[in-house]
């Protein structure tokens, strides 16, 4: 089926938007350590960027979960691909995720972090689509609230596409 790309969130307006969650970081941590969890792939952009302007000590680990076929309705079925490398015990973990959708991936995520008694877990999203929630699950840390479209960029794939893009566009499909 024939699409285009909209611009949603120009390049300038993400990295504006980033910097805001940073600082309220910042100030809720006061310069404590802090575990990064990136969910890869679609995190990956955020936490770099993220990243960048956080206090303190700041370490990062990655893990894959999969949670979508290669169409844009999530299959509700949660699946580790890669786990983290280290130990979060009595650490304080951020999970950067890209965005909470109906929230299954993390619902099950978290729970799985929590069981590994880390001294916290907060979640913190570049986008949240909170429409879309089936799970009960709140992001702390929202850069973005979007309406219910499918969107791409900044980490976020269509079909493992367009996730280099340097700002966030929705997909339409043309008929
Ligand atoms: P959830 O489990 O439904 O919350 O979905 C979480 C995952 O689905 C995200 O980490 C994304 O990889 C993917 N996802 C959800 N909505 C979108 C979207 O609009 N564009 C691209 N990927 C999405
Ligand atoms: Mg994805």
């Amino acid at each position: 089926m024939a699409y285009h790309i909209e611009k949603l969130i120009d390049e300038r307006e993400v990295i504006e938007g980033i910097k805001k969650v940073a600082e309220k970081i910042n100030r809720d941590y006061q310069g404590k350590s802090i575990r990064l969890v990136c969910i890869l792939k679609g995190g990956v952009f955020f936490l770099t960027e993220l990243s960048k302007y956080l206090e303190g000590n700041i370490t990062i680990d990655f893990m894959s979960v999969s949670s979508y076929g290669a169409g844009t309705v999530s299959s509700g079925i949660v699946k580790i691909i890669k786990d983290l490398d280290e130990s979060i015990e009595g650490e304080n973990v951020i999970v950067i995720e890209d965005i909470v959708d109906t929230g299954n991936t993390l619902s099950y995520l978290l729970e799985l972090l929590r069981d590994r008694k880390p001294a916290s877990v907060k979640l913190c999203t570049l986008l949240d689509k909170p429409s879309r929630r089936t799970k009960d699950i709140q992001a702390d840390y929202v850069a973005f609230t979007i309406p219910d479209k499918f969107v791409v960029g900044f980490g976020l794939d269509y079909d493992q596409c367009y996730r280099n893009l340097p700002y966030v566009g929705v997909v339409e499909f043309d008929d």
